[in-house]
């Protein structure tokens, strides 16, 4: 089975940073730390509001890091700008609304088709790898595939939550609809990653899909290196990863 990567999220890093207006702690320390501990990449979102990341995060983000980038962003002229003279090795466009506490769905393609391939073509050329974060549902997928969009994300959140909410029967659902799209996506010759709210209670599900080669994981990791430390909690992940991802062992008859 291929491998799957890891891409670290260090938006909140940022978060606590901003509580106090201080310099610390760095998101990119913590993003250099990211990479010792094993990640495959970094994340980061440069929010319209820059209630987390700042520009000049992205900047030293640019300047410091080895491991690629993965750059999110609203579909604004603004942003699409801020990429265009970075030139990540990836940007994976979301949907943004100011009052949101976090990108609470995913990103309506299907109905924004034109606007969409127009905002990511130059993307492309300036060879950026183009991700579209979407729910589990092949309209979108088959949208995003018309517009030229080499990657999908897809939304694991509402899995996350009918998992803490005690839905069980509503989690298998999202997760059977995440495997049949991941596959879809597939087929179409799409890459497929997968992200948001993903814990080590939730990873292991859909870290065990063989069609997803990366997930990208921020808010969790960051909280619980509060109490293991930032390469422990990632070196957690990881292991639960990779034991979802290791082919099971033979029966003993
Ligand atoms: N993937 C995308 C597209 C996101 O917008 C986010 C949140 O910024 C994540 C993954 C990571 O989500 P979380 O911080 O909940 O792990």
């Amino acid at each position: 089975m291929n491998t799957l990567r890891l891409g670290v999220n260090i938006d909140h890093v940022a978060t606590v940073r901003n509580a106090r207006g201080s310099a610390y702690p760095d998101p990119v320390r913590a993003a250099l730390m990211a990479a010792e501990a094993g990640a495959d990449g970094i994340t980061a979102h440069l929010r319209e509001d820059r209630r987390h990341i700042s520009d000049r995060d992205i900047d030293r983000l640019m300047e410091k890091l080895t491991l690629p980038l993965n750059f999110e962003m609203a579909a604004t002229d603004e942003m699409q700008q801020i990429a265009l003279r970075h030139k990540p090795h990836a940007v994976c466009i979301v949907p943004e609304k100011r009052e949101e506490r976090t990108t609470e769905g995913g990103l309506e393609v299907a109905r924004e088709e034109n606007k969409l391939a127009h905002f990511i073509a130059p993307l492309r050329e300036a060879g950026c790898r183009v991700s579209i974060f979407i729910a589990a549902d092949q309209r979108q997928i088959d949208a995003a595939h018309r517009i030229g969009a080499q990657v999908i994300e897809l939304h694991t959140g509402a899995y996350c939550d009918f998992h803490y909410e005690g839905k069980f029967d509503e989690r298998d659902a999202e997760l059977d609809r995440m495997k049949e799209m991941a596959t879809y996506a597939h087929g179409l010759g799409l890459e497929v990653h997968a992200g948001h709210g993903l814990t080590y209670d939730t990873v292991k599900p859909v870290a065990a899909l063989p069609e997803i080669v990366e997930l990208n994981i921020g808010h969790f990791l960051i909280g619980e290196a509060i109490f293991l430390g930032l390469n422990d909690a990632i070196s957690e992940m990881r292991r639960l990863m990779n034991e979802a991802r290791a082919p099971s062992e033979p029966s003993a008859l």
